[in-house]
């Protein structure tokens, strides 16, 4: 491939050109662990992602990872509860891949150095979420995200695979139908980079940052989707997205703030502003750790008919427990609030539904393969285990199981593929594009069109959707995209 040249200002370098066996777009835990696997089947691999190394989404886990590790939990006590607690409209093979294996991967991870919490006898120490009918969720304290991750970057770089940080991909380039490789730009300096790539594996995380409130990382922006859909592969189950019943529903620039289900797990309350434990009325077997789906609604109910409190939200109530449980069990939660002045052992936290989770994403088989060829996928951007409502702490977990997967997959698939070369023709045209939106001196801030949609998402296709909300979302976005076209980067 010829080197091109650009005329933009802000890219008057020629893009550096590279060449490797498998691109892993996306470091969080499912991209790591392809990238770990991968490696260690003898691939070479560039791994690049929007974030300093350690620092994507995953690290914002809380509650842990569900594995049956011990008595009582089984992988078939962990498989159907996946599938109850999906409402039975999950993928069933895949459910029963993830629970079989997780065991294996709960070690994988240990021998990165992971320490999960244990109890003095030296069992795990291990928790029920909602809808979960035997303890599955393996933690380290309310930061198992930032835990496992610091695991899997030691082992990265262990493994010496190199990354390159601050990264967005613009475009997936395409050749006789296969993915060959991408067009990316470095978010600090504007320098682009074009990989050639014999596979491509997509690990973007989800698309959190569509919704007003939400508790995911800012980078949580959905590119990966879009990709996916441009190149011909299929998207399924895109209309269940979960959210979360307990954000910080106060101070302002905390809200959406994720409060771990771990609390709920060991014994915190919801009640409404009259102090009404109302989940009595909606779940009276399960309460508190009925479904995600069962709570968020319940809350919204609550809200709805007037018995929040004045923040639009209702009261999480941990003041019962004993002395020096919340500092140990939810060391972040309580630190959160302790920040803003709130004691959460004498004052009950103020908590409201925050956007969590895309359940559905890119259609994979178990092995991580679209149906596009040369184009893989893994974690949270994919549709694999969820069905309609997950399971907390099924999310960081079936990364590990498919990530791993999908590493394989590709050191072996690209073992029969020639070296690719991205057409001229093809780089010139996305360097077209880019230089068209560059060198516009006005228009559409991003920005606004952003917030627009945040707006719309959150108060037409969110928790509760009728047919007249979501026909005037669609009108609505459909007028954004138009915006679009006049989309001015001021930078
Ligand atoms: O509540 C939580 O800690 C979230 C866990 C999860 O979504 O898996």
């Amino acid at each position: 491939m010829a080197k091109v040249k650009t005329k933009a200002a802000n890219t008057s370098s020629e893009p550096q050109i590279i060449t490797t066996d498998i691109l892993i777009i996306g470091a969080g835990g499912a991209g790591l662990r392809a990238a770990i696997e991968a490696t260690k089947k003898g691939a070479k691999i560039l791994l690049i992602g929007k974030e300093t190394m350690g620092l994507a989404h995953t690290e914002m886990a809380m509650g842990g990872l569900n594995v049956a590790m011990q008595p009582p939990a089984t992988p078939k006590q962990h498989f159907e509860d996946t599938i109850n607690g999906g409402w039975k409209i999950n993928n069933y093979k895949m459910a029963k891949v993830f629970s079989k294996e997780m065991p294996d991967r709960i070690r994988d991870l240990e021998s990165y150095g992971v320490k999960f919490d244990k109890l003095p006898d030296g069992r795990y120490f291990m928790w029920a979420s909602g809808k979960q009918t035997v303890p599955l969720n393996l933690c380290a304290g309310d930061y198992t995200g930032r835990e496992m991750m610091q695991g899997l970057v030691r082992e990265a770089k262990k493994l010496k695979i190199p990354y390159f940080d601050n990264y967005f991909v613009t475009k997936l380039f395409v050749k006789n139908k296969r993915v060959i490789g991408a067009f990316l730009m470095d978010l600090k300096s504007g320098k682009q980079l074009i990989v050639a790539a014999k596979a491509t594996i997509v690990a973007t995380g989800g698309a959190g940052m569509m919704y007003r409130i939400n508790t995911n990382a800012t980078t949580n922006t959905g590119e990966g989707y879009a990709w996916a859909l441009n190149v011909g592969a299929q998207l399924v189950d895109m209309e269940f997205v979960q959210f979360h019943p307990t954000g910080m529903a106060w101070p302002p620039e905390k809200k959406g703030r994720l409060v771990t289900e771990k609390v709920r797990g060991n014994g915190g309350i919801l009640k409404n502003k009259l102090g009404e434990r109302f989940m009595a009325k909606y779940q009276p077997k399960r309460m508190e750790l009925a479904g995600r789906d069962e709570v968020t609604r319940a809350i919204y109910q609550e809200v709805l008919e007037g018995r929040g409190t004045k923040h639009g939200a209702v009261y999480l109530d941990v003041t019962h427990w004993e002395k020096g449980k919340a500092e140990k069990l939810i060391p972040d939660v309580f630190q959160d609030h302790m920040e803003v002045g709130i004691d959460i052992r004498k004052q009950m936290m103020e908590i409201s539904p925050s956007m969590h989770h895309m359940m559905g994403g890119i259609n994979i088989s178990i092995w991580g393969q679209t149906d596009v060829p040369g184009l893989y996928a893994a974690g949270e951007v994919t549709r694999t285990i969820h069905g309609a409502n997950r399971l907390g702490g099924n999310s960081i977990a079936e990364g590990q199981v498919f990530g791993r997967r999908v590493g394989i997959q590709t050191a072996k698939d690209v073992k029969k593929i020639k070296p690719q070369s991205i057409p001229e023709k093809l780089v010139a045209e996305e360097m077209k594009r880019l230089e068209k939106i560059a060198a516009k001196k006005s228009g559409v801030q991003p920005d606004d069109l952003f917030q627009k949609l945040q707006t719309v998402m959150w108060e037409k296709v969110g928790i509760i959707r009728t047919q007249k909300g979501l026909q005037e979302a669609y009108k609505e976005i459909k007028k954004l995209q138009k915006e679009t076209k006049n989309l001015y980067a001021k930078n």
